[in-house]
């Protein structure tokens, strides 16, 4: 009985469609699977597509899902070690997200009214960007690489953190605050964490591995260290600044 189940429940959980080719695309399973959207995946990749906790799926070509057979297995199955759920759906409904999920990427090219170019010079002098973030082999490492944000997030979410740097910051983030008992302070992102271990990168970009044995105290916040720019930048230039980033779409 035990066996019999397990090998369904292994069915049910491995089974790839049959056919490689989306059968579900007219105008009518597009609008329902804007509404099964809407309900499941909204909260992370933002209503319109671009992005958020989840990535921009408002592009002409989704990385992880070339094909619509592996679109269908990102939205059926989830993307492991990733946040990227499994969805317990039925294969028409898998089918009829994917289509919303394409059609988000030929609808939106939308013009961006920046200048790349005054955006490339703000990031490297008066936004300061590279003290904490890659572009490239140029940069630092407090922050994600931004060597291909243009294909991972939307403007709307590029514009959004630019203004609210508290916005969007993911759900593993943290920053903590440690001392040892033997009188060291360091304050950092966390890399890693077990039971019985911390991994950090201070500010300095120095890493520390630390037994939790020997710290006196432990904070670790979900707060992050970027800056908001509403203040800093005007609003012409944060449009040049989304705008360049926008453009970054991995190695050249
Ligand atoms: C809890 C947040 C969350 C939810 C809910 C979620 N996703 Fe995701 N999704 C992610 C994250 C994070 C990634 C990026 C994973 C990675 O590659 O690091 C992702 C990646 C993807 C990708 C691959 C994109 C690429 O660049 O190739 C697709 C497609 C996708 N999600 C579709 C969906 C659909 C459709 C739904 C609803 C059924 C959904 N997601 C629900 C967080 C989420
Ligand atoms: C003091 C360090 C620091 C500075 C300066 C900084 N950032 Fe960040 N930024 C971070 C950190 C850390 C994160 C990751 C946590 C988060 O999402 O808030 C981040 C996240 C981001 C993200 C989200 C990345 C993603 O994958 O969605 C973008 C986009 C971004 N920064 C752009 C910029 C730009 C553009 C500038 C300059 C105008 C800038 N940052 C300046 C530290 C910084």
């Amino acid at each position: 009985m035990i066996w019999w189940a397990a090998l369904l429940l292994w069915q049910q959980n491995m089974q790839l469609p049959e056919v490689s080719n989306n059968p579900h695309t007219t105008e009518a399973d597009v609008e329902q699977g804007r509404k099964l959207y809407a309900g499941r995946c909204a909260g992370c990749h933002g209503p319109g597509g671009d992005g958020g906790k989840g990535a921009n799926l408002a592009v002409p070509v989704l990385p992880r899902a070339v094909s619509d057979r592996s679109l269908y297995q990102v939205v059926r199955y989830g993307i492991p070690d990733t946040e990227m759920p499994a969805s317990l759906m039925a294969p028409r409904e898998v089918w009829q997200i994917s289509a919303y999920v394409r059609s988000l990427g030929k609808l939106r090219n939308e013009p961006i009214a920046g200048d790349a170019g005054r955006g490339a010079q703000l990031v490297r002098g008066k936004g300061g960007c590279l003290q904490c973030h890659a572009i490239g082999t140029e940069g630092g490492r407090m922050g994600p690489a931004l060597t291909d944000i243009g294909a991972r997030r939307g403007p709307g979410h590029l514009r959004n953190k630019l203004i609210d740097a508290t916005s969007d910051v993911p759900e593993t983030f943290r920053l903590v605050d440690v001392r040892t008992k033997d009188g060291r302070q360091i304050t950092g992102i966390r890399l890693n964490e077990d039971t019985w271990s911390i991994q950090v990168r201070d500010f300095s970009d120095r890493f520390h591995s630390l037994s939790k044995d020997s710290l006196a105290s432990l904070r670790s916040e979900r707060r992050t260290p970027m800056p908001s720019y509403k203040q800093r930048l005007d609003a012409g230039e944060i449009n040049d600044v989304v705008a360049y980033l926008a453009g970054l779409r991995g190695a050249q």
